[in-house]
């Protein structure tokens, strides 16, 4: 695995990031987490040292789990988590009863996306120092930690992104040694080049691959003009590439779906997998720091880094991959 200077602030990192945005939750397999303990172990023992997760993530189960998997070996990760939205109350309930309801969804064959809506209920935010001080404090704790490499407000709006009032306790933060870095994990291209515009901030994440491709026009050049780290994240479409997903799916899951049939294609003519081109084409982007893949399970991790360790698309399919 290839290690990357993470913008100007010393860390170095594994070009390959997990995200875990998609471990933990109530319909996990199992209601322990030993089964993604392991999924994790297994992900630093391949090399993969940089990890993103949120406080919101399984309502605060990620974070425990990462926590679990990798307290006695801090030093050799690199944490990124984010701070900004608010657990509703439904939600921190949800999270006391699921040990109870995860297995009885597990057995009724009950989907994530067919839960009752009351499950993911609405979300509000809050970038106040008193919350982030808070929610920072929660964090250490779930990740049994006394600090975390890098903390991201989550998604913050635009007007939150300009005005800069959170650099004053991300700043106090980094004083007293709680958090290494601050960055912030935007939403769209605009937001993430905004975020450029404060001094203190070393890192952006934006949504980035195949199905996003706007941040070649600037973005990348503006981080590196800063020394900011990118990190990228989406290469699979958020699972919306994967080749298990018939015509029919897609259709219903995406407006999208063309491009990706498009690209289908391109892969199929170059016989090599969808998945290996999209990670290609974003490890083609010099300015990206850490590409950021979601998995669940060690066949993701060793799929992925098979992916990773392909050949690097030539000029023929780049320029396919590019048109579409
Ligand atoms: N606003 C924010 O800050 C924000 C927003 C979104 C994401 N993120 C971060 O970015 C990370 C990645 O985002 P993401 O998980 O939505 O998108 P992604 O990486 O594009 O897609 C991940 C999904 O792709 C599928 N996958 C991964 N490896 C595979 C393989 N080898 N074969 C087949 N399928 C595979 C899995 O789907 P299945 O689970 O269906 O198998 C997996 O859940 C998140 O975990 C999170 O850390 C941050």
């Amino acid at each position: 695995m290839r290690v990357k200077s993470f913008g100007n602030t010393g860390l170095m990192v594994s070009e390959i990031g997990f995200g875990c945005s998609r471990i933990g939750g109530i319909l996990s397999q199992n209601g322990t987490g030993n089964d993604t303990i392991k999924v994790l172990q297994t992900a630093l023992s391949e090399g993969i040292t940089f990890y993103d997760t949120a406080d919101m993530y399984s309502q605060g189960e990620s974070e425990t789990l990462l926590g679990k998997a990798f307290s006695d070996r801090r030093d050799r990760v690199i944490i990124a988590t984010k701070g900004g939205y608010c657990l509703p109350s439904q939600r921190k309930l949800i999270a006391r009863i699921k040990p109870l309801v995860r297995p009885i969804a597990n057995m009724l064959g009950i989907k994530r996306q067919n839960l009752p809506s009351g499950i993911s209920g609405s979300l509000s935010q809050d970038f106040s120092s008193d919350y982030l001080v808070n929610a920072l404090e929660a964090s250490l704790r779930r990740l049994k930690t006394d600090y975390i490499d890098l903390y991201q407000l989550h998604s913050p709006p635009k007007d939150i992104i300009t005005g800069g009032a959170y650099i004053e306790i991300l700043e106090s933060m980094k004083k007293q040694g709680k958090i290494r870095f601050y960055g912030i994990a935007a939403d769209c291209i605009e937001d993430a080049a905004l975020a450029l515009a404060h001094p203190g901030i070393s890192s952006v994440q934006m949504p980035f691959g195949l199905l996003d491709k706007e941040a070649l026009q600037s973005v990348f050049t503006a981080a590196e003009k800063k020394g900011a780290a990118v990190i990228a994240r989406g290469c699979f479409g958020g699972s919306l590439l994967k080749e298990s997903l018939t015509e029919l799916e897609l259709k219903a899951l995406t407006e999208k779906w063309p491009r990706i049939l498009e690209y289908r294609k391109i892969a199929k003519l170059h016989t090599r997998p969808v998945l290996e081109m999209a990670l290609q084409f974003s490890m083609r982007v010099p300015e990206i720091t850490v590409n950021l893949l979601g998995m669940r399970t060690t066949d993701h991790i060793s799929l992925n880094l098979k992916y990773a360790e392909a050949a690097s698309l030539n000029e023929e399919e780049y320029a396919q991959l590019l048109a579409v």
